[in-house]
């Protein structure tokens, strides 16, 4: 069976398109967001409380896990063994990669930059405590027997789960411009969970309950992002749900289903036009 990494390029690359120009237009610098004078005027850390910090750290340790999922994705993606219509299609999908692996890069630089600008962390201990953290290899955990798909699901659960949280934990706490920071960070999270619905929907167009069954299979063992690959996560993950507690992890698969039952029933109404031309979908 020939090994394969993306379902058929051809089918998503209005996908692609779309979250390009969305990329490109969202940009933003973390620079910008916490710059002294914003450090000085806008922002409370004294509103924080431990469980909070303890959150803001968990967060940045799992964005920092970057540079080893990279190291990942660019050990699939270039592989030079793969059948060249799939060494196409990785070329392509790398303009997605290179800009998303950007945005996960900006949101672990403005929370590290948040955290030693703010004093709630001495600079030295940080890049200490970072450092362990990143020292568990980041391994991607469907890249065998062509569970490509379910790989592709796994991150979407992941990228609507960081929405999500960032979301719950801009509501949940009283610092201004950790609320902004957040915010921002969570904009590009739904950019990309909307990217992986978006290819996951569209290669598998007419086949949606197939989808919908793969994404149930998937969700069973879905957990927060790289959860495991923490020093003592449990007790970090605590400290995160403490710090937010109007998130809600069964949100994350119930957006998901949701987002596919509001395609087939955009698609069926679509092969409604096809076959009935005239006859427009009702009250549409
Ligand atoms: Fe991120
Ligand atoms: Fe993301």
């Amino acid at each position: 069976m020939p090994r394969t990494t993306f379902p058929d390029v051809t089918r998503f690359e209005d996908v692609l398109l779309d979250y390009h120009r969305r990329a490109d237009k969202m940009h933003w610098s973390p620079y910008d967001l916490v710059e002294d004078d914003r450090m000085r005027e806008i922002a409370r850390p004294e509103r924080l409380n431990e469980y909070q910090v303890g959150a803001v750290k968990t967060v940045l340790f799992v964005e920092d896990h970057l540079p080893g999922y990279l190291s990942e994705y660019l050990r699939i993606m270039t592989d030079p063994t793969m059948p060249d219509d799939q060494q196409i299609a990785s070329r392509k999908v790398l303009h997605f990669t290179f800009r998303w692996v950007a945005e996960e890069d900006r949101h672990a630089h403005v929370l590290e930059m948040y955290l030693e600008k703010s004093g709630l962390v001495k600079p030295a201990e940080l890049q200490e405590e970072m450092l362990r953290e990143r020292k568990t290899a980041y391994m991607f955990p469907y890249d065998h027997d062509n569970k490509m798909v379910e790989g592709f699901i796994y991150l979407a659960l992941q990228e609507k789960a960081t929405h999500l949280y960032y979301r719950a934990l801009a509501r949940d706490i009283e610092e201004p411009l950790l609320k902004t920071v957040l915010t921002k960070m969570g904009a590009d999270e739904a950019s990309h969970g909307a990217f992986f619905y978006d290819m996951l929907i569209e290669s598998h167009h007419g086949n949606l309950d197939a989808l919908a069954r793969k994404v149930s299979a998937v969700a069973q063992d879905f957990k927060m992002p790289v959860q495991q690959n923490l020093q003592n996560y449990r007790r970090q993950l605590l400290g995160m749900m403490r710090a937010a507690p109007s998130y809600k992890h069964t949100d994350v698969l119930a957006d998901m289903m949701k987002a596919i039952d509001r395609a087939a029933q955009q698609y069926s109404r679509d092969s409604l036009h096809l076959i009935s031309p005239d006859l427009a979908p009702f009250g549409g």
